[in-house]
């Protein structure tokens, strides 16, 4: 049976623009995991700071923040800089940032879901959306167990999957799975790469974090705080279908965006 919210949202006329000519409605929602459904980021770059501080490296706040969305083998290449290190020493230090990260995150539970994110999750079920949880993280998975929210995920794409045989990025990999139209996917993503990703495989995107850094997103909020699922996608549709300024969306704050 339908429920009330989903029959709002088909009166509603969820309907969003995909560029400028076709519309298609959305039918899944794709989230990142680490710095939007989970507050790992964090956990992240103190496990990179424990590692260079070990090893005499500098690691700074700029340096933590370019490290948003890069996989751990470029993060750490970004750590070493100019530093040439043999192929061994390379995969220990590997081994050994990836230890003090599970080690920080065995005291991780619910209270580190981002705010707003379990909320927006169950919204969106309601609205009878297919949902994944799609990480360049081999550790994603053990990340959504510890936060007690694995079950909410249709699919969970992490960095074990083996995209590089079909050839597809993990964004269409999930699309794939849900059996949903990358056109009408609607990704979350707090790294400018994981927003390029999802760009490229045809999907409309939200930013969350810092507009200057999520410049290329179709909308970006602070953070999930206060955001509702009718108010994303409504904004999305309005202001695509008429051409004109969305309406003030009640309970988001919106920080830039352009449709
Ligand atoms: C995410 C995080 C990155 C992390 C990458 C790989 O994209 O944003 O900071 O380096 O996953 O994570 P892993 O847990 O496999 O080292
Ligand atoms: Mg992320």
């Amino acid at each position: 049976m339908e429920t009330q919210a989903a029959s709002d949202a088909h009166a509603a006329g969820f309907a969003v623009a995909v560029g400028e000519r076709s519309r298609a409605s959305i039918a899944a929602v794709l989230f990142d995991v680490d710095g939007v459904i989970a507050d790992t980021a964090r956990l992240h770059t103190e496990a990179w700071a424990r590692l260079a501080a070990l090893e005499r490296l500098p690691f700074d706040r700029e340096t933590a923040e370019a490290l948003r969305g890069l996989s751990r083998e470029d993060s750490l290449r970004r750590v070493l800089g100019a530093r040439r290190v043999t192929q061994q020493s390379f995969h220990d230090m590997l081994d050994r940032k990836n230890a003090f990260y599970l080690e920080l995150l065995e005291a991780a539970g619910p209270a580190d879901c981002l705010p707003g994110a379990v909320g927006l999750l169950g919204e969106f079920a309601e609205l009878g959306m297919r949902r994944a949880a799609v990480s360049l993280s081999r550790n994603a998975g053990r990340v959504l167990e510890r936060l007690g929210i694995f079950e909410r995920f249709d699919v969970i794409v992490d960095g074990t999957a083996q995209t590089g045989g079909s050839g597809l990025d993990r964004y269409h990999r999930a699309a794939a799975l849900l059996g949903v139209a990358p056109r009408r996917c609607l990704v979350f993503e707090d790294s400018a790469a994981g927003i390029a990703t999802a760009k490229n495989a045809g999907m409309r995107t939200i930013g969350l974090g810092d507009p200057r850094r999520l410049a290329a997103a179709d909308m970006v909020f602070e953070s999930l705080r206060g955001v509702s699922a009718r108010c994303v996608l409504r904004w999305l549709g309005g202001s695509a279908a008429t051409g004109e300024e969305p309406p003030a969306p009640g309970g988001c704050r919106i920080v830039a965006g352009h449709v």
